[in-house]
């Protein structure tokens, strides 16, 4: 599966329930990118969106801890037996784990694919994700042109994972 995210250059992706950047060409770069795919996000993540709602037309599966949830629109799942259950019929690079912190953390181990936005500004961030510098399975395979808005300097990102770890 690929995972979606945009960072600091600490890798911070939140704070406040919030996202750091306001990137109005990097929220088309996400909807273009996921229009018509399976997003798998976390509970918080689900609120953060406008009304708390899911994103008009994705089909969105949540992870929750309480049993009890339940929202319009959305698949639950509490474990990772029944996100597979939940997946079982959608070809995996339509799957995109996209956020937060804690199901990138939980489901970074199978993904094959990540769009990283790498913003070149740093921001205080609460919620972070795993630091790619410091991970030897994923390499850095395309870079886009430099992107600026109000003089935030960004780039689209795509890492694969890499059975070959490197040397040094
Ligand atoms: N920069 C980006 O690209 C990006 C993308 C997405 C989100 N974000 C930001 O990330 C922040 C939210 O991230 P977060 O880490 O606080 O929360 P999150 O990952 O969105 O959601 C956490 C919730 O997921 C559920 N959960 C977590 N692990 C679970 C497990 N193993 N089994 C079952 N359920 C599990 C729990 O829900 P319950 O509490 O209901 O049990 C938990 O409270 C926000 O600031 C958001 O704006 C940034």
């Amino acid at each position: 599966m690929n995972a979606i995210v945009a960072v600091s250059e600490d890798f911070g992706i939140g704070r406040e329930g919030g996202l750091l950047f306001p990137l109005r060409e990097d929220m088309r770069y996400f909807r273009r990118r996921t229009l018509g795919k399976t997003l798998i996000i976390g509970r918080k993540t689900l609120d953060s969106f406008p009304g708390g709602r899911p994103l008009p037309n994705r089909r969105h599966i949540v992870f929750t801890r309480d049993p009890a949830f339940e929202r319009e629109g959305v698949t639950v799942v509490h474990d990772l037996a029944e996100l597979a259950e939940a997946v079982r019929d959608i070809p995996e690079e339509e799957l995109f784990v996209a956020g937060g912190g804690q199901i990138y953390r939980l489901l970074l181990p199978y993904c094959r694919t990540l769009y990283v936005t790498r913003v070149k500004a740093q921001a205080e961030a609460e919620v972070f994700f795993p630091d790619l510098r410091e991970d030897p399975s994923f390499r850095l395979m395309k870079r886009s042109a430099p992107l600026c808005e109000n003089g935030i300097r960004y780039y689209f990102c795509v890492y694969e994972r890499t059975d070959t770890p490197a040397l040094l």
